[in-house]
């Protein structure tokens, strides 16, 4: 069995929109039913589980009863920190050893191609992580905005999500870290990095489109990417529109 886990316990305080940013409205849908029909419409998830910000449980339970996604199998209140949604979803997920896929609402575009190939890794690797390289030189700073260190970018990535996992190893990672009183962590990766070092973590290739909407200018991006998906595939379901436009390059803001 093959659980999705879709993260949207957070309020968005970096888009400062007075909403929780998932439920913002992009190419006519809230940016987490985008994210649902990905994996509604995937034939590798068997199983939903929604974990919501506080006080918009109910918001986001309409969404899915309008939309009809009949894998969703409960919507309920995610944790302060990310990681304590993570927690709250293998609470969620019961016994039983499934591969679990937690993934950000807040990523809509993600694609059927990156889901599947997710899901496959699992029969090899019992942790998975989805990037794709960095354009960028990354730089790491300290206190006082000095650079410390400049690491060879041919080997950085930049995370993405889903990331996946078979439960025994996320749940015995994190209950490792449970006895941490320093545990910090900003994804599940890093638990399972932290917590069980030694187990390869696979990486994936994610997709430029996987943008995780974060600041302004991502709804401006991210609604781009829905209307140029949708012009060159009018007829198609989301599903393959979303798997044409990872196979695509796309030509937009002078990027590809
Ligand atoms: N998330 C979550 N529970 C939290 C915090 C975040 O499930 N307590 C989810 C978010 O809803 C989002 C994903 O993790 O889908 C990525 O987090 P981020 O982009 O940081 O979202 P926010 O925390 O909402 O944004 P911000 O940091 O700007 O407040």
């Amino acid at each position: 069995r093959t659980v999705a886990v879709v993260l949207a316990g957070g309020t968005g305080t970096r888009l400062g929109l007075g909403i929780p940013k998932q439920l913002l409205k992009i190419a006519g849908k809230p940016i987490i039913e985008h994210t649902l029909a990905v994996f509604e419409s995937a034939p590798e998830i068997d199983e939903i589980i929604v974990l919501m910000a506080t006080g918009h449980v109910a918001d986001a339970q309409q969404i899915v009863d309008k939309a009809g996604f009949r894998k969703v199998s409960k919507v309920i209140e995610g944790g302060e920190t990310r990681n304590a949604t993570t927690r709250a979803a293998l609470d969620a997920v019961g016994d039983g050893d499934v591969n679990i896929l937690f993934h950000d609402a807040v990523r809509p575009l993600v694609s059927a191609r990156i889901v599947r190939e997710c899901v496959n890794a699992l029969w090899s690797y019992s942790a998975v992580d989805v990037a794709i390289p960095s354009a960028d030189t990354i730089i790491q700073v300290d206190e006082d905005e000095c650079i410390t260190d400049i690491p060879v970018r041919s080997r950085l990535r930049r995370g993405q999500t889903p990331q996946a996992f078979r439960s025994g190893t996320i749940r015995e990672a994190y209950r490792r870290a449970e006895g941490d009183p320093d545990f910090a962590a900003t994804d599940d990766c890093g638990v399972v990095l932290r917590y069980l070092p030694g187990t390869p973590i696979k990486v994936i290739d994610g997709s430029d489109e996987n943008i995780k909407v974060t600041h302004p200018v991502d709804v401006h991006l991210a609604d781009k990417l829905f209307q140029l998906a949708a012009a060159q595939a009018p007829r198609l379901s989301h599903r393959s529109y979303t798997e044409e436009l990872a196979g695509r390059t796309i030509v937009i803001f002078g990027g590809s």
